[in-house]
């Protein structure tokens, strides 16, 4: 029996980087897996590689009427959905605050924040009709300090934003069994990582003590325990994988 046997798991972003990393890690724990993403082709192709028990919508995070029916095709294949990873998301330009525009400003909180009120809003029915929910909320070390490495009001307005709605709708559901926790990674590789060490022209590496970048596996690894039962008593909490970084 895997660690996620009886689980019904949304995973937003999941056709490439860590979401993909997600989606791998809870089909081998036994999970039905519902991966979502803009990106049709690359998420369809992972699933079919993923077997029987994966799922791929195509999804805008974004969009509440794309949020209604991937839930409703979700529940009528899968049946209630009792994990959701937010885990969609996206940089937006490396700027300083004078260069950067309004419409790249709303746009990246779009993406990160308004999807995160919009899914848990989405998939909490579901999760009520089950009678257990874990939702990991997928935010960042800059939801918890600004501009690690580069400049980036946008993204670190709308990750900080990820952890206060984490915070209040746990406290508001936990009566229901439902949980509510966010993630904050440091530096993962994957391909939004890449483009912001290109961006930036920074040396990440210096910026970390344990003095290397991380697998997506790594993060994974959390996300798969809080999504599991074995995190029952943990809710309304964050979580670092940050190799250290914010310790200094
Ligand atoms: N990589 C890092 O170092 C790092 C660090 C901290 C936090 N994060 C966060 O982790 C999450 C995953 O990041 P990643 O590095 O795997 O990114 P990535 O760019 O490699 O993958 C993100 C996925 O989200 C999808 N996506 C983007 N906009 C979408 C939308 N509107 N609707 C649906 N899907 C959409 C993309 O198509 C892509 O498949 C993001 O929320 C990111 O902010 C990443």
């Amino acid at each position: 029996m895997g660690r996620l046997t009886g689980k019904v798991a949304l995973i937003t972003g999941a056709a490439r980087g860590m979401g993909e990393s997600h989606a791998r890690c809870f089909i081998a724990e036994g999970a039905k897996v519902v991966l979502t993403d803009v990106s049709e082709q690359v998420g369809q192709a992972l699933a079919d590689e993923l077997g029987g028990n994966a799922l791929f919508l195509k999804h805008d995070v974004t969009c509440a009427r794309s949020w209604t029916e991937v839930v409703a095709k979700a529940e009528s294949v899968h049946g209630y959905i009792n994990v959701l990873v937010n885990n969609a998301g996206i940089l937006g330009p490396v700027a300083n605050t004078l260069a950067l525009s309004e419409a790249d400003y709303l746009k990246v909180c779009n993406v990160n924040q308004h999807s995160v009120f919009l899914g848990m809003q989405a998939v909490l029915p579901s999760m009520l009709k089950a009678g257990i929910g874990s939702i990991v909320n997928i935010s960042s070390i800059a939801g918890m300090a600004a501009n690690y490495g580069f400049p980036n009001l946008a993204y670190v307005a709308s990750k900080f934003a990820v952890r206060g709605m984490t915070k209040a709708t746990a406290v508001e559901y936990g009566n229901r069994n439902i949980r509510v926790n966010s993630v904050h990674p440091g530096f993962i590789q994957t391909p939004m990582m890449v483009e912001a060490t290109n961006e930036s022209g920074g040396d990440a590496l210096s910026l970390i003590p344990l003095g290397r970048i991380a697998d997506p596996k790594e993060v994974s690894n959390l996300v798969l325990f809080l999504a599991s039962d074995e995190a029952s008593y943990i809710t309304g909490s964050e979580y670092l994988v940050d190799a250290g970084m914010l310790a200094q």
